[in-house]
């Protein structure tokens, strides 16, 4: 395996028993530590089951999964999980959501008022502490989300298209937020989108998911510059690996 490997799948399968229905058949992945990593494939295909496989909420029925180098379901580390619908407890403040992993963990006091100031301010939220959900758009809903997923510092953040219910001009904005909070941040990122443009606008390397059972039919480098700009999408390299992607998408749908 990979020396710098950070998250592993080995040989994984996944059947749901109702049925039953084989979702996953024969997945290999080796992320490394601080990457952006991003999952594409058609509705349906079972990219949330890997996220929730990767998360350690579902057991492989076959295979292993591992966490610098313990099995997912031993893993100490604390994982961070934001969801396209942002399960914000509505009469919870955004200050009160943010600190809500930190009083599960006990974490009181000064320390935990400390960082969730500092993550609500990462996120760009400062002014907004005592909002509640309603009173929101979107696109700061989900900003929360993220900070609280991210309060209890995370090795590994896990996004199921987190953006998925925005308007395309707030999703791109959080797209360019996410990647600067990733800078300023030592955590691995594994992010399942069905946006092309936004598979490669923010990941280093786009695994497409296809077949019936799927598999990780291609993974493909992203050879863009760091930092991303919105502009790149005009870059030669943006088009060569959207083109690249979308035929990969096509080659295992076709198989
Ligand atoms: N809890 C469940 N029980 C049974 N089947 C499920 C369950 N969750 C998802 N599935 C099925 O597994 C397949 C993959 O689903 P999912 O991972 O949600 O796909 P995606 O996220 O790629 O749209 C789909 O056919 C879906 O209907
Ligand atoms: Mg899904």
């Amino acid at each position: 395996m990979n020396q710098d490997a950070f998250l592993t799948a080995v040989n994984v399968e996944y059947t749901f028993d109702d049925g039953p229905l084989h979702v996953l058949t024969d997945v290999n992945l080796s992320i490394p530590a601080g990457s952006f990593v991003a999952f594409l494939g058609p509705s349906g295909v079972g990219k949330s089951t890997l996220l929730r496989l990767l998360a350690g909420l579902l057991r492989p029925s076959a295979g292993q999964i591992e966490l610098d180098g313990v099995p997912i379901h031993n893993a100490r580390a604390p994982i961070g999980l934001v969801f396209q619908k942002d399960n914000l407890m509505p009469w919870r403040t955004a200050y009160e959501n943010v600190r809500l992993p930190l009083e599960l963990r006990r974490v009181n006091g000064r320390e935990a008022d400390g960082r969730v100031r500092d993550m609500l301010n990462l996120v760009g939220l400062q002014g907004f502490e005592q909002s509640y959900p309603a009173q929101l758009s979107g696109g700061m809903a989900q900003r929360v989300a993220l900070a609280r997923a991210l309060v209890h510092r995370p090795s590994l953040l896990l996004l199921d298209e987190p953006f998925g219910s925005l308007d395309a001009l707030t999703r791109e904005r959080m797209g360019q937020e996410l990647l600067r909070i990733w800078q300023a941040m030592p955590v691995t990122v594994a992010m399942v989108t069905h946006s092309i443009n936004e598979a490669v606008l923010l990941a280093d390397v786009v695994m497409v998911m296809g077949g019936r059972p799927a598999t990780i039919a291609e993974t493909i480098p992203i050879n863009l510059m760091r930092p991303r700009s919105l502009e790149m999408q005009g870059e030669p390299v943006f088009q060569a690996c959207t083109r690249q992607i979308r035929a990969a998408i096509q080659d295992s749908d076709s198989r």
